[in-house]
């Protein structure tokens, strides 16, 4: 057996074993419907159907810790304990088929589309079709890492086995990190990562030993005057210190597209800056954006640019992705026995 790494590798993360390197990455459903932050039968099924189809870690979308800090009031949320036991039921079933289940917590600050009144580190607007955000006094900011704690508390006992900080795209711990939307004179803006590193080290105080923190980072801005991959591996490094198990290294979000350089969209384009990432950190890194293609995500793998790769739109088209995927690459992996006449043995 060749000892070369491919996409069905197992992998410990922390004290966490996943049976393969696959991984669906957050994604918004925007289908709380009753706009309580409470998942239904939509998310159940969502879910459970990555979790048959071979996912070997279920990161569930964006799940906010106040209401305000929703992208929509479609968003999920873990502000209220009755939102604990819906999202158990979906982390018991995807457990049943062998996946690890992650949440996304997060709050989106000044992309909060349908807050009253949004808020940020500062009060710079996102664009002239977002609401002018109001910054958080520093009173509000200490207030805001209870609520992630709680958030992260709630997550824990709904049975997640890792739990992710959304440090990326432009919401709250973002903003803060980014020199073009934290102005703020006190220590949150004297120290652009204090913000996120209160965070994780609350989610830490929460989260039982072994259980792997990962935090998604945007590593480029695509805006005039946004920071790019040199600036993300500093502050990388500073997050690193509060004790994060993996990196989910993703791009972009701070500003509406611009003049900034935007890399072309091709496949793999966000991989260069998590093998960057994963180097300046000696941490494991997930690399996500247009990895569906199966030889593609495999050689990420194998050439180890990445421990793990996040297929998004690729496993909205197939939640059988990680089945067809051990398909197309030769590789075993269990198939539910109601699939097997679609995945038939190759040997
Ligand atoms: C419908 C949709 C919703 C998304 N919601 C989130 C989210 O909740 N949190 C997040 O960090 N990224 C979100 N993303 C970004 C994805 O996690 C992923 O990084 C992106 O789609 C690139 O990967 P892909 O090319 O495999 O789709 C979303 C993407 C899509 C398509």
């Amino acid at each position: 057996m060749s000892q070369e790494k491919h996409l069905f590798s197992p992998i410990t993360l922390n004290n966490l074993e996943i049976k393969n390197r696959i991984a669906m990455p957050p994604m918004c459903q925007y289908s709380a419907h009753k706009k309580d932050g409470v998942a239904n039968n939509w998310h159940f099924v969502h879910y459970a159907s990555r979790a048959v189809g071979g996912t070997g870690l279920i990161i569930v979308e964006m799940t906010n810790v106040e209401p305000a800090g929703r992208i929509s009031d479609r968003c999920l949320g873990l502000w209220d304990d009755a939102q604990i036991q819906p999202l158990k039921r979906i982390v018991d079933e995807c457990h049943k088929y062998g996946s690890k289940m992650a949440i996304q917590i997060g709050h989106a600050g000044r992309k909060a589309e349908d807050a009253p009144e949004p808020v940020s580190a500062s009060d710079v607007r996102f664009s002239s079709s977002y609401k002018q955000p109001r910054a958080l006094s520093n009173q509000e900011v200490k207030e805001m890492v209870q609520k992630y704690k709680r958030a992260v508390e709630r997550a824990v006992e709904a049975g997640f086995d890792a739990i992710e900080i959304h440090g990326a795209h432009g919401y709250l711990i973002h903003q803060f990190h980014s020199p073009l939307t934290n102005l703020r004179d006190d220590e949150y803006g004297k120290d652009k990562t204090l913000f996120g590193r209160e965070v994780l080290r609350a989610a830490k105080e929460v989260m039982p030993e072994g259980m792997p923190l990962i935090f998604r980072l945007s590593a480029a801005e695509y805006v005039e005057g946004g920071y790019g991959l040199d600036y993300a591996m500093e502050i990388a490094k500073e997050y690193m210190k509060e004790g994060i198990d993996v990196f989910h290294i993703t791009s972009g979000g701070e500003g509406p597209i611009g003049s900034g350089g935007r890399p072309g969209v091709h496949a793999g384009y966000q991989v260069p800056m998590a093998r960057e990432i994963k180097k300046a950190t000696g941490l494991p890194a997930i690399a996500v954006g247009k990895l569906s293609d199966f030889e593609m995500a495999n050689a990420v793998i194998g050439n180890e640019d990445a421990d793990m790769v996040a297929i998004g739109r690729g496993m909205l088209r197939n939640p059988n992705w990680a089945l067809e995927a051990s398909f197309a690459i030769r590789r075993d992996t269990e198939i539910p026995y109601q699939l097997e006449r679609a995945f038939p043995a190759q040997k």
